[in-house]
Parts: C-alpha cells; sequence; structure tokens
C-alpha cells in the first residue's frame, strides 16, 4: 500500500494532510493545511501536485474556505463558496482536475440549496472525502486495465511522476506497473529524472524503489538514445488535462518523447481519469500552459547554475499530439488510437 499522499484529518473544523513532495526523497514530512491560503500555498509550490491529486486538494480547500464562513443564509454562503473557489482555481492553469474539483463542490451546494448552511458546509465535506475515495478505485481500474500493455520481463520508460504521489492511490501511469508487477510480472522502469523540478528522480524513483519495482534513472536528454539502443517496450506517461481529440497535456517533455517513441516504432500510452479530459477543447492547442518562476531553471533545489540576468521560458507542460498516442488509458476502458468520436464514447 502507497504512503497516503493527503488526507482529511477531523470534523468540518479539520485540516488537510499531505506529504510536502517539495522535499522527497530526502526528508518524508507530513504537513498541515489548516485554512484554505495554505491549501493555495501547496497546490501553487507542488508541496502536492499531480493532477488528481490537485483535484482532491482542491476540494478539501474549498471545505477549509467556507468552514470559516458565518453566513447564515444561502445566497449569501453562495459568496463565500464562489469567493473560495475562484481564489483556488487561480492557483494553478493547467491540470482540469482542478477546475474539476472545485465544480463538483460547487454542484454539491447548489443541489443542496433547500438544506441549512450547517448541513451544506458537511455535505460538502462528505463531496470531498468521497472524491478522495473514488480516486482510489479509479486507480486501481486503470491500473488493471492497462497492465496487459506491459510485457512480462518488459521495459516501461516514464516521465515526470504519475504514481501514488499524484493520486489518492497508486497513480495513473504507475498504476499500470505496480498492477502488472502485482500480476507476477518482472517489469524495469527508465525513469526520466523530469527537469526543472525533478519529480522522476526525486518522486518517481523513489516510489518505485520503495515498492520493489526495478528502476534505472536517466537524464531527460538521455530518454532518445535510451530508447534506440537499449529495450525499451512502451512510454506510459500521466496527463494533466485531454482535450476532446485525444491531445495531452502533460510535464514539459512529455511531446518531445512522444516524437522519439514515434521514431523508434515504440507505443505511447497515456494513463488518465475521466476527470482529466475536458471535452469543452476542441484540441490541445486550446489547454493553458502554466509558466512558472525563472528561479526554476536558473537554480536547482536554491543553487544557482545560470547566470544571473539570464532570459528564460519556463513552460511547465506540453501537448502531446493523438496522433502520437498509441492508446489513452481511462478507469472507463482503453481508448485505442484516440480521435473525437473515440473519446466521446468513452468518456461522455
Ligand atoms: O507539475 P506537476 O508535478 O503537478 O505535473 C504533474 C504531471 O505532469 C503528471 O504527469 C500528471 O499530473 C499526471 S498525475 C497522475
Amino acid at each position: 500500500m502507497p504512503l497516503p499522499t493527503i488526507e482529511w484529518i477531523g470534523g468540518i473544523d479539520g485540516k488537510i494532510k499531505i506529504i510536502d513532495q517539495t522535499l522527497l526523497p530526502t526528508e518524508l514530512k507530513y504537513v498541515y493545511c489548516d485554512d484554505v491560503k495554505d491549501a493555495y500555498h501547496a497546490i501553487k509550490t507542488l508541496m502536492v501536485r499531480g493532477a488528481p491529486a490537485i483535484g482532491i486538494a482542491a476540494a478539501m480547500g474549498t471545505v477549509l474556505g467556507i468552514g470559516k464562513s458565518d453566513s447564515g443564509n444561502y445566497e449569501d454562503f453562495m459568496r463565500d463558496l464562489k469567493e473560495t473557489t475562484t481564489y483556488l482555481a487561480s492557483s494553478r492553469p493547467t491540470a482540469v482536475n482542478l477546475f474539476w474539483g472545485l465544480k463538483r463542490m460547487e454542484a454539491t451546494a447548489s443541489k443542496n440549496s433547500h438544506k441549512s448552511v450547517a448541513d451544506i458546509k458537511n455535505l460538502l465535506l462528505e463531496e470531498a472525502k468521497t472524491i478522495l475515495e473514488e480516486d482510489k478505485e479509479i486507480c486501481r481500474k486503470i491500473g488493471e486495465n492497462g497492465q496487459s500493455l506491459i510485457p512480462d520481463g518488459g521495459t516501461v520508460l516514464t516521465h515526470c511522476n504519475a504514481g501514488g504521489l499524484a493520486t489518492a492511490y497508486y497513480g495513473t501511469a504507475l498504476a499500470l506497473i505496480f498492477t502488472a508487477a502485482q500480476k507476477g510480472k518482472t517489469v524495469h522502469v527508465y525513469a526520466d529524472e523530469t527537469r526543472p523540478l525533478l519529480q522522476g528522480s526525486r518522486l518517481t524513483a523513489w516510489e518505485l524503489k520503495n515498492a520493489g519495482i526495478d528502476v534505472t534513472l536517466i537524464c531527460d536528454n538521455m530518454a532518445a538514445h535510451t530508447m534506440k539502443d537499449k529495450k525499451v517496450d512502451c512510454i506510459i506517461v500521466g496527463a494533466d488535462r485531454i482535450a476532446a481529440n485525444g491531445d495531452a497535456a502533460n510535464k514539459i517533455g512529455t511531446y518531445g518523447l512522444s516524437i522519439v517513441a514515434k521514431e523508434h516504432h515504440i507505443p505511447f500510452y497515456v494513463a488518465a481519469p475521466a476527470s482529466t479530459f475536458d471535452l469543452s477543447l476542441a484540441s490541445g492547442t486550446e489547454i493553458p500552459i502554466e509558466e512558472r518562476d525563472p528561479a526554476e531553471v536558473t537554480h536547482i533545489q536554491g543553487n544557482r547554475i545560470a547566470p544571473e540576468g539570464v532570459k528564460v521560458f519556463n513552460p511547465a507542460f506540453d501537448v502531446t499530439p493523438a496522433g502520437n498516442i498509441k492508446a489513452i488509458i481511462t478507469e472507463r476502458g482503453v481508448i485505442n488510437d484516440p480521435t473525437t468520436e473515440k473519446v466521446k464514447n468513452t468518456i461522455q
């Protein structure tokens, strides 16, 4: 069982408990979010990260935000709720699970407009906990639905972290690997380190090693050479937002991997829950791409590695076109060679 990445502690006046992922792998430390500002900060600074985990944190952050609302009537309460969700929605732009989680919270309040404010608050807490519990089952199903794509003795290359730390259970991309291993298959994984914030080396290598999976760490610029010279059976990555046509945004560097995989005839898989699809966007060109602090590029863990004043471009995500994706594995089934019609049939 993976360690819980995120939990709600206590009742309506409770708090969020998370693993501070910025400290891994050298320190495994749990921290608490006592108010909505803490939750915003935890999402923004990647203490909690990965699309599904961000969705859960946003839902729980909403409970922190409205917990202190002293509005006695539904209209005033909804104004406070909207203020909270608007604030949390401004934390990170790309992972659609954030907005999906917030919309679920707003819908729960709207559906229960006839109830007292105290009752609605409790229902919102229940909804946030439900989102977390559902995600565990979703990860399990994604693992089951996709594990057959990994042959016994197979080698997988992955990018960033789409494991337990990014979800409520054992991940999306890594769920396929964990499930294959549970079924007795031998699996070897190449983990890209994933500059600039090193989610691959700090988090994926840590998770896989802890689980006893044979993992080899490579720098991002070694992936093409590894695909050419070593045996790589498939690439499996997660996603932050998937457009209606199957174009998938994921951690910066994923698009490049998909091109190299195509060149080497290596199947490229995306594993993601239905909540990561944004059917309101026809294609990936409409997905907003987060740009982050230049210091993430000019520094590695606080140490300067570039001259002062150098110009920096730091997009946190890129979009892999559906044409480069062999299949998208979801809890609702596998979408082979994704098209708008196939995505609609599985997700809508
Ligand atoms: O910036 P991050 O660390 O939140 O980016 C995370 C990723 O890109 C993951 O691959 C994605 O969210 C899928 S998590 C199951």
